[in-house]
């Protein structure tokens, strides 16, 4: 095969290769406890379900215009304003299949070769890998566990250069389960806004939140216009394989977003536009006990952490992820990953999945039952006290 040289750039996200390997895995007969992948173990809440059956029994069956349902923008666009604190018109709205196109639209629209992406580090993998793929230049920002992998303003500060169109940010974040603070938003808002740099705030956890409010720096002055929020119902509502999300931005942007759907996707799945109305505007009940549901298995996840010899591990205050440290057990992060799985039937992530700072670390995600968290921490428990 002669791929073109840019796809040696492009990368991916491990959680899906260790969730096929460890399929194999089952298929041998082995019994594997799932902590790899990042999605709500929960089903969609009926009511959602119900209005995605209707809406497909009413006729939701079509094409419908690239940026989304003009009702359905509407939805988002108050949403997001009561949320955010701004005020969000329908046309600052594009809907998409899941909100990880946002990403790649974005970066696509902003980034011309050799500009710089600054982006954390640990963090979703995807952001490098677009940033590289379409030859920009991507230049991590480390978050620190000292730091509760919150990332350092001065040091991103020095990241900047005349080359700087955009940053990333994201909180609560994967994978460390980290949050920006009132003053790390202001402090970012501030370089942005001194230095003209866009900026894509992934806020898909915004409702997986353990203690205080959800903010969003496009709440600062001047950052409205040079922010793109990036939003989706997959991991508040469940809803990860019907595939809906969104982008915020300004209207100057959004027809160019929406015209790299039309390019790409042609539209969202009318009828999951449909169920997104039942989502945002009805009962709330659903989302609410599954966050009291994660934060409880939160705590069995780090006690348990904390209890295995040579690990430590920081009490997340968001999304449904820990990033427990390995570094005292001498093993490269990969390599425990992969003897956890292979030997002790328990499937996690390398830190290095997020970034070469993530070095030292693995990856949890407690998306799964209190049972089979205790079980999978039992397991891994045996095995590091045996190597
Ligand atoms: C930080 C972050 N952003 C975006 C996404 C994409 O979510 P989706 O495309 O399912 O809406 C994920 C999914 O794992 C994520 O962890």
């Amino acid at each position: 095969m002669k791929l073109a040289q840019k796809m040696k750039r492009l990368g991916t996200e491990t959680a899906f290769e260790v969730l096929a390997r460890a399929k194999e895995l089952e298929r041998k007969g082995k019994e594997i406890i799932h902590l790899e992948i990042g999605e709500p173990d929960f089903d969609t809440p009926k009511n959602i379900t119900e209005a995605g059956i209707k809406a497909l029994r009413d006729g939701y069956t079509h094409y419908g215009p690239s940026a989304g349902l003009p009702e359905v923008r509407e939805v988002i666009a108050k949403y997001i304003s009561d949320t955010r604190k701004i005020k969000v018109d329908p046309d600052e709205v594009v809907v998409t299949p899941g909100a990880k196109p946002i990403m790649f639209f974005l970066i696509i629209s902003l980034v011309d070769e050799g500009d710089e992406v600054i982006y954390p580090n640990p963090g979703f993998p995807i952001y490098e890998s677009v940033i590289d793929f379409i030859g920009g230049k991507s230049v991590p920002i480390q978050l620190r566990e000292e730091n509760d992998f919150r990332l350092d303003v001065n040091e991103l500060k020095q990241l900047v250069t005349p080359r700087t169109k955009l940053i990333i940010i994201n909180s609560p974040q994967n994978p460390t389960g980290g949050i920006l603070t009132y003053e790390d938003l202001k402090g970012i808002a501030e370089i942005a806004t001194k230095n003209d740099i866009y900026v894509l705030s992934d806020e898909v956890y915004s409702r997986i939140l353990y203690e205080g409010e959800h903010h969003s720096i496009t709440a600062f002055s001047g950052m409205k216009d040079r922010t793109i929020i990036l939003e989706g119902l997959s991991k508040t509502y469940a809803m990860t394989g019907w595939r809906i999300g969104y982008g915020v931005m300004n209207k100057t942007l959004a027809p160019h977003i929406a015209r790299l759907m039309t390019n790409c996707n042609s539209c969202t799945a009318s009828f999951t536009q449909r169920a997104l109305i039942e989502a945002l505007t009805g009962p709330q009940d659903d989302p609410k006990k599954m966050v009291a549901e994660f934060k409880k298995r939160r705590d069995v996840v780090v006690k348990g952490l904390n209890e295995i010899p040579k690990f430590s591990c920081l009490t997340p205050k968001g999304a449904f992820y820990v990033f427990p440290n390995i570094k005292k057990t001498g093993w490269e992060s990969k390599k425990l990953a992969d003897a956890i799985l292979n030997e002790a039937g328990v499937a996690v992530l390398s830190g290095t999945s997020f970034g070469k700072f993530g070095e030292g670390f693995l990856r949890l995600s407690y998306a799964n039952s209190i049972e089979n968290i205790n079980k999978g921490l039992d397991r891994i428990r045996k095995f590091v006290e045996k190597i």
